[in-house]
């Protein structure tokens, strides 16, 4: 089994993948931590606490970065994409989760739990990368002691989705991805170059809606307002990309992608700003996923994201 610590900006495909991480016997989640990205990290942090609650898991949730590394705060959230709540306003807006945050910042969390498990805890990240960023800052010892960070991020040989360079994690916040991705800590990067690739059908929403269980009409609600989004950004594919869900994946079973070692180069000033720039490199610590196995995946995915 392994150990993991999830960092989230909890948005809607962020919540699939929780839905999918939290029914794999094959991961332990040790806590989430939260970031701003598709959401404000209040409310990212209240997504997460609703997606537990609605899936009756007691996981502790730890509140991380509201703001960029240099840039100060993110000036605007993608309500389009996500929904006002950033759940596909499927929150009441009086909604409060009865869980609570834990005590202690996200950073500091990821410090302790890594210095106290040794080369064994896999970070999967899948906002925005400022809570990775400022724990090498503070405590760079962690780098060589993380086993693995498996980022959602980055297009390489694709253009990106927030503009023809670059990838909404990435230029959330470019000088925090700058700062992981040249730190030589163990990444995987799953970036649109793979995610892409992926697709959620429409149809398999009734057919969670058709359950009758709370927390699966939860998910096809939600997920019905991203695939909307996904409908005037992408006319004719029919579903969305299974984006953060796929990063789960690769954690679960590497061999849904294939991989090659390149170095990395984050384009933090510009017009290519939070562009990731891929350079092949046998040496490199950074495994750019390349392709993937989407019908294996997506097949995998469907058969957990719902517990029957
Ligand atoms: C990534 O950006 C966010 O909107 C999604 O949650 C995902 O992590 C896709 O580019
Ligand atoms: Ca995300």
């Amino acid at each position: 089994m392994k150990s993991i610590i999830f960092d989230v900006d909890t948005g809607i495909d962020d919540a699939l993948a929780m839905a999918y991480a939290l029914h794999s016997p094959e991961l332990e989640i040790l806590g989430f931590t939260t970031c701003f990205g598709n959401v404000a990290v209040e409310d990212a942090t209240r997504n997460t606490l609703a997606v537990l609650e609605k899936l009756d898991r007691h996981i502790p949730v730890f509140s991380g970065a509201g703001q960029t590394l240099n840039r100060g705060e993110k000036k605007k959230y993608p309500k389009h994409v996500h929904g006002e709540d950033g759940l596909g306003n499927t929150l009441d807006f009086e909604w409060a989760p009865t869980l609570q945050a834990s005590q202690g910042h996200a950073v500091d969390f990821i410090i302790e739990q890594v210095k106290s498990r040794p080369d064994e805890i896999t970070i999967i990240a899948v906002g925005p990368l400022t809570n990775i960023a400022l724990a090498i800052k503070k405590d760079p010892e962690i780098m060589s002691l993380v086993k693995e960070v498996i980022i959602m991020g980055g297009a390489v040989k694709v253009p990106g989705n927030v503009n023809p360079y670059a990838e909404a994690n990435i230029i959330s916040d470019p000088d925090a991805a700058d700062l992981v991705l040249s730190s030589g800590v163990p990444v995987t990067l799953v970036g649109l170059d793979v995610t892409m690739q992926t697709c959620l059908p429409k149809s398999k929403l009734d057919e969670w809606s058709a359950t009758g269980k709370e927390s699966a009409q939860f998910l096809a609600e939600m997920t019905n307002y991203y695939m909307k989004a996904y409908d005037s950004s992408h006319p004719g594919l029919g579903g969305c990309a299974l984006h953060d869900p796929l990063a789960v994946g690769v954690a679960i079973d590497s061999d849904f992608v294939s991989t090659e070692s390149m170095n990395i180069k984050v384009v933090t000033e510009g017009e290519e700003t939070g562009r990731t720039i891929g350079q092949p490199d046998s040496e490199s610590r950074i495994r750019v996923c390349t392709d993937v196995d989407a019908a294996r995946f997506v097949k995998h995915f469907l058969e957990r994201v719902i517990r029957s």
